[in-house]
């Protein structure tokens, strides 16, 4: 099942992984991820002037969401609002989510940073007045990659920010994509557009221009499958080591949100015999997995008998969910230019 050069018997197998303590849904863990875990608006450099703008905006954004609600006892409480970063990819709208995050002074329990898709799932498992309640007190909801792919999870959004916002929530979230075209191209958005419009007419729209921050770091290519063996032999820390089909036989095992589950006490990957991916379905659960990866920092060090721009076939790959798959292949490029750990960069 491994077909692995250098079997190693300290090395747990891909398709071992398991989610050993499922979250559940508790919220404790909503904070930003390690990849994002220090970051600031110091270290943010605009390279255009609209990311300049966002980053002030971001900022005064995060300190107004730290003032209290009622400013005075005869006054009315204000409800929430919401600031959307629209932009493309790399241009540094996580950096600035998660930056925000850091710089609000508020206690953990009243700011909370996950991703779109990890929300969607907590609404799933707590149902609305569940998600009401474990949202109450929350003042800062930072939400990433702000994404409408079905009508389930439209109206089940609708509703919940609904909610968030008369309880005085402000939310900020980022997005590929402008809020009134969410849903495009996925379902028969247009018979959803007043849920649409309706949450996007509660979001003030940022938008930020400019290059990939990636993409000069980006080398592309696989590990040459010596270098991957070296690696591994090399690495500090606990990799886990397979073939592509082990990893996706270890992704249809799991809800992606369970995936950064799996991927607890992984400090590195490394994976071979990564093939084109046939269905969209796989391919997304793929690119769940690849965005996990990428925010806990893991290594990935990997191969495959075609180009890493073929693991998503043509079929599919320029469709509905394009950016998503570009988005995943950018990130592969990062990661696999990335230091493996305990060994030196590729
Ligand atoms: N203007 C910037 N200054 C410094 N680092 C940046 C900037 N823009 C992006 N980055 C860094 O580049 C990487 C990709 O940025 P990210 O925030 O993930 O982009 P996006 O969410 O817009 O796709 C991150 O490591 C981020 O810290
Ligand atoms: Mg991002």
């Amino acid at each position: 099942m491994i077909a692995f050069r250098v079997p190693d018997p300290r090395r747990p197998a891909v398709a071992d992984l398991a989610a050993p303590s499922p979250r559940g849904a508790s919220l404790e863990s909503f904070v930003p991820p390690p990849r994002f875990g220090a970051t600031d608006f110091a270290s943010y450099r605009p390279t255009d002037p609209s990311q300049a703008t966002a980053r002030d905006r971001v900022a005064a954004f995060a300190a107004d969401a730290a003032r209290p609600r009622r400013p005075a006892p005869w006054r009315r409480p204000r409800s929430g609002v919401g600031l959307y970063l629209d932009g493309g990819f790399g241009v540094g709208k996580t950096h600035l989510l998660a930056a925000a995050w850091h710089a609000s002074p508020l206690p953990d329990a009243a700011k909370r940073y996950l991703s779109f898709q990890e929300l969607v799932f907590v609404l799933g498992v707590l149902g609305r007045d569940g998600a009401a309640e474990a949202f109450d007190g929350v003042r800062l909801l930072c939400l990433d990659e702000f994404e409408l792919d079905d009508p389930g999870n439209t109206l089940l959004i609708a509703t919940f920010l609904r909610g968030a916002f008369a309880r005085g929530t402000d939310v900020l979230t980022t997005s590929n994509t402008d809020p009134a075209a969410q849903g495009r191209g996925r379902f028969a958005a247009q018979d959803f557009r007043r849920e649409i419009q309706g949450i996007a007419d509660r979001f003030e729209v940022v938008r930020l221009e400019g290059p990939d921050h990636r993409a000069g770091r980006r080398e592309g290519g696989w590990t040459p499958p010596d270098a991957l063996d070296a690696a591994v032999a090399e690495a500090a820390g606990t990799v886990a080591v397979g073939t592509g089909a082990d990893l996706h036989a270890v992704l249809e095992r799991h809800h992606p949100v369970r995936y950064r589950d799996v991927l607890a006490g992984v400090d590195a990957l490394a994976l071979v015999d990564l093939a084109p991916i046939a269905s969209q379905n796989e391919a997304l659960r793929f690119v769940h997995f690849v965005d996990k990866a990428y925010d806990l920092g893991v290594g990935l060090r990997a191969h495959g008998p075609h180009p890493p721009d073929a693991l998503f076939d043509a079929r599919y790959r320029e469709g509905a969910y394009a950016k998503k798959h570009h988005r995943a292949l950018s990130r592969l490029a990062e990661m696999l230019a990335d230091p493996f750990p305990g060994g030196a960069a590729r």
